[in-house]
């Protein structure tokens, strides 16, 4: 049974729900929550619906049964695949997943031409096809996969020549184009917006849904009475090498810290 004291469960393909994770912690410090990176899998991108599906199945249960009072998706891929999956699957559970912030950008933009950045499954699914038609009210939108962008995210290369590249190539013919937003729709694409800021110039607004997130978090725990002031431990998993998250976890979150390692039984079940 969760009560207040219960951990947030946060998850992602890799590191990139710590872009989520950070938010949470700024706006609610007293929370405990555990995240689990499933670096054994990532990334989920070039990945089918149905795995993804399953993994988030078998990382939803490993989370609850570590107490979980709420589970956010912190991973714009798995959001796309699986959010409504796993609604089905855990009825009695409280999800929080991520969607592009098409909204916001095309509230905001004066040239009505806006960039968005996410993997391939977010772009298939349905829920982005869903955003654009409910959101894009006549903006020009222009994507792109940003392919290996995850992983060099995923080995802490920020602003190195190769994730330089990949994002120049993203953004150029954006920026020809005229956009004035850009859309991080990957938790992980936060972790570079000092590079991308240096490609796009400072006229190009670079929107990162994940404050929004949080603040939906709070709003969901405080409508429940599960907030927690007196918390404020993290504990991280991963289902890849817990050494080479430990050494990420320095540069994306400049923190120190132990990182527990489990292993996947089969697609959907984590042996803790
Ligand atoms: N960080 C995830 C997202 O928001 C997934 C990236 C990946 O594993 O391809 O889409």
């Amino acid at each position: 049974m969760t009560s207040a004291a219960s951990p947030i469960g946060v998850f992602d393909s890799g590191v990139g729900g710590l872009s989520v994770l950070r938010e949470i912690r700024a706006l609610m410090p007293g929370e405990d929550i555990i995240y689990f990176g499933d670096q054994g899998h990532v990334p989920y991108g070039p990945r089918s619906m149905k795995q993804i599906q399953d993994f988030s199945e078998g990382i939803t249960r490993y989370l609850l049964e570590e107490g979980a009072k709420i589970i956010v998706v912190a991973c714009n891929t798995a959001s796309a695949a699986a959010l409504k999956y796993l609604r089905e699957m855990f009825p009695d559970v409280q999800f929080v997943g991520m969607e592009p912030a098409v909204k916001p950008a095309a509230e905001k933009t004066q040239t009505g031409k806006v960039g968005v950045l996410a993997t391939p499954a977010t772009f298939q699914g349905a829920l982005y096809a869903s955003v654009v038609e409910r959101f894009a009210n006549g903006v020009e939108l222009f994507q792109n996969t940003c392919n290996g962008l995850v992983q060099e995210i995923e080995k802490g290369n920020l602003d190195g020549e190769e994730t330089r590249r990949i994002l120049e190539e993203a953004l150029y013919p954006m920026l020809e184009k005229n956009i004035d937003t850009v859309v991080l729709g990957c938790t992980h694409y936060p972790f570079v917006i000092p590079l991308v800021e240096r490609i796009v110039g400072e006229k190009v607004r670079v929107i990162d849904p994940a404050p929004a997130v949080a603040r939906q978090v709070k709003r969901l725990l405080e409508a429940g009475g599960l907030e927690n002031q007196n918390g404020g431990r993290v504990r991280f998993v991963t289902s890849g090498e817990a050494d080479s998250v430990k050494s990420v976890l320095r540069v994306l979150l400049g923190i120190e810290s132990a990182v527990e390692s489990v292993t996947w039984k089969n697609d959907q079940e984590v042996l803790a």
